[in-house]
């Protein structure tokens, strides 16, 4: 079972991410179903309308980028694991851009973890190194190298393999690869036993794009 994780970002307006969607289910996915777990984190406000598109394809998710460092309260615009529950299986936590540009510490990165345990939604937590600590609890670990994010220069796969040796993950814990993935190198890192899937950022946008690199693991 592989994880195929699609990373919006800021990315697209309502239009577009009809589009995407109604495009995107009308794939074959019948020699895959098995073998994949897909996931899609759109912007918040799409988060209900991918959710409806996809209950008839248990093995496609919805998952938020984001989710706040608070449990409920005055918190003007922020969107909580509590807001989030029974609405989105998994939340992606600590990914580098939300550490770089919202100043996400390790502390607040560890609440959020909490806060989703919580609630039962699944975190997916991004790291950046080996540096970067792993709090107890995620779902999976995805390892993003800042130099290969939106770059088109993605890591080797030894050194992808290094890093989750040196991790001394769990064996019940998956790891994901992230940064530049496309459908040209992604079989590289989905044919490797040591690599439980994909977390992709531009490739993600366009559904085709997405569907070849999910097809790899057919
Ligand atoms: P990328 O982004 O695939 O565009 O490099 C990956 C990510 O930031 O999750």
């Amino acid at each position: 079972m592989k994880y195929i994780i699609a990373n919006w970002k800021a990315h697209k307006n309502l239009n577009q991410a009809q589009e995407w969607i109604t495009e995107f289910v009308t794939y074959d996915f019948s020699h895959l179903k098995h073998k994949v777990q897909i996931i899609i984190c759109p912007p918040f406000p799409f988060i209900p309308l991918l959710k409806e598109k996809v209950l008839n394809f248990p093995f496609i998710k919805i998952g938020s980028q984001d989710v706040s460092v608070y449990y409920e309260g005055a918190y003007t615009g922020e969107v909580t694991a509590r807001t989030l529950a029974g609405i989105a299986d998994y939340s992606i936590v600590g990914h580098s851009e939300r550490r770089q540009h919202f100043n996400e510490s390790e502390a607040i990165l560890f609440n959020k973890v909490q806060h989703l345990k919580q609630q039962n939604i699944k975190t997916i937590y991004c790291i950046r190194n080996i540096e970067d600590k792993v709090p107890e609890s995620v779902a999976m670990i995805a390892y993003e190298p800042v130099f290969a994010i939106g770059t088109g220069e993605s890591d080797s796969i030894e050194n992808v393999i290094k890093v989750k040796h040196e991790l001394k993950l769990s064996s019940h814990t998956p790891y994901i690869y992230g940064g530049s993935v496309t459908e040209d190198n992604a079989s590289i890192f989905l044919l490797n036993m040591e690599i439980d899937g994909v977390l992709i950022g531009g490739a993600s946008l366009e559904p085709k794009r997405f569907y070849q690199i999910i097809s790899i693991c057919a």
